[in-house]
């Protein structure tokens, strides 16, 4: 079986000190940067913009996996290519040319994911799931972080996992929101391939041990 991922979310670091936590980050056993751009109009919230980026991108040394919660995604693309992304998902809700947006973030050398928000049933993919990278499953509603867990997730994982099966796809399953060491092995068992994990990590008090135990929990 591959590898599992750990994602620690940099919207849950000091913003204060944020050198020092993408340095943690680097010297840890994570293995992606994950990255949340909110716009405030499709999620209630205002996160942080390219500045932020191009100054975590010059300090960080692992994939940056960025995840756009704004409206028409489209306007952007080419700026998160040329701002050091490696992957770029879109929500699935606030995409009308869902296809076209894929192939243009494939356009730009990145990887494409397409983020479910809970609502959202797994068979919107039923026609695109060939051609997307990664999905990100979220489980909790986008737009803060150190929300608790929803725990339909895991029902979402196996269906998704079934339809990437069914398809032939070799599309990952990344799983944001709540996740902690209590429902990390149920998740990855359940089909998951990455974990996103932001105030579990950032508000524990030795943050390089939480990642390493998470890590542990999902490659037993
Ligand atoms: C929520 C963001 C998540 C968030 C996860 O809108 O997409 O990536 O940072 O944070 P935790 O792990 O605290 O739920
Ligand atoms: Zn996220």
């Amino acid at each position: 079986m591959s590898t599992k991922l750990i994602a620690p979310s940099v919207l849950a670091a000091d913003f204060a000190n944020l050198q020092r936590d993408i340095e943690m980050i680097n010297q840890s056993e994570a293995d992606w940067f994950h990255i949340d751009i909110m716009d405030g109009v499709f999620v209630p919230n205002i996160s942080f913009g390219m500045p932020v980026l191009h100054a975590i991108t010059k300090h960080a040394k692992k994939t940056i996996d960025v995840h756009l919660m704004i409206v028409d995604p489209d306007r952007y693309i080419k700026t998160f290519a040329d701002l050091g992304s490696d992957i770029l998902t879109v929500h699935y809700e606030a995409c009308t040319h869902l296809h076209r947006t894929i192939q243009a973030i494939k356009a730009e050398g990145m990887k494409a994911g397409v983020a479910l928000n809970p609502h959202t049933n797994i068979n919107v993919l039923e026609d695109t799931i060939n051609d997307i990278d990664l999905v990100c499953l979220m489980s909790v509603n986008p737009g803060f972080g150190g929300q608790s867990f929803i725990e339909n997730t895991y029902n979402k994982v196996q269906q998704l996992k079934a339809l990437i099966n069914r398809k032939g796809a070799s599309t990952l399953i990344e799983i944001d929101g709540g996740v902690t060491n209590k429902n990390a092995s149920a998740l990855t068992e359940s089909g998951a391939d990455v974990l996103v994990a932001g105030s579990y990590v950032f508000k524990s008090n030795n943050q390089l041990e939480t990642i390493k135990d998470l890590k542990a929990i999902v490659n037993p």
